[in-house]
């Protein structure tokens, strides 16, 4: 049966857009049978494109992700995703605050349980291409674990 993954940060911006559309690159090039979607816990920047630098190391590594809008998280979507995972420890604590008693953490995936850093203070595009890494990593090893 179709799994459904969805990436949490805190604006839907920089990191989850990022782990999105890493995702559904690496399901296509498996024939994953997955649904995977992001939010973000807070609602300022809904309606917004991913930020500069997401969408260029995206583009660097030829994902498109300029299309996609930030949307904030919803109950609903707690209900309904089989697989909720946070791009921090807050974002992780948002969740559960919101009733995700189960939702994972990405670092847990390759990264020994490490935050995703923040990149939207980051100056310039210097740091975006480590966060590309982390999220590479971890967000395969999560659908490697997944599709067992
Ligand atoms: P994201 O980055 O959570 O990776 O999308 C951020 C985007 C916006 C803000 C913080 C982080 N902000 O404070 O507006």
């Amino acid at each position: 049966m179709k799994k459904s993954i969805l990436f949490v940060c805190l604006g839907n911006i920089c990191r989850s857009p990022l782990c999105e559309g890493i995702a559904k690159e690496y399901v296509k090039e498996k024939s994953l049978d997955f649904f995977v979607d992001s939010a973000g816990t807070g609602s300022w920047h809904i309606g917004e494109a991913p930020c500069e630098g997401s969408q260029k190391v995206a583009s660097m590594h030829g994902i498109d992700i300029s299309t996609r809008r930030a949307r904030q998280v919803t109950k609903e979507d707690i209900k309904n995703f089989d697989i909720i995972v946070a791009l921090d420890s807050k974002n992780l604590a948002d969740l559960g605050a919101m009733g995700a008693k189960e939702a994972l953490l990405l670092g847990d995936f390759g990264f020994e349980g490490a935050d995703v850093p923040d990149p939207y203070f980051f100056k310039g595009f210097d740091g975006f291409e480590k966060v590309y890494e982390m999220c590479a990593i971890c967000v395969r090893n999560l659908i490697d674990e997944y599709s067992e």
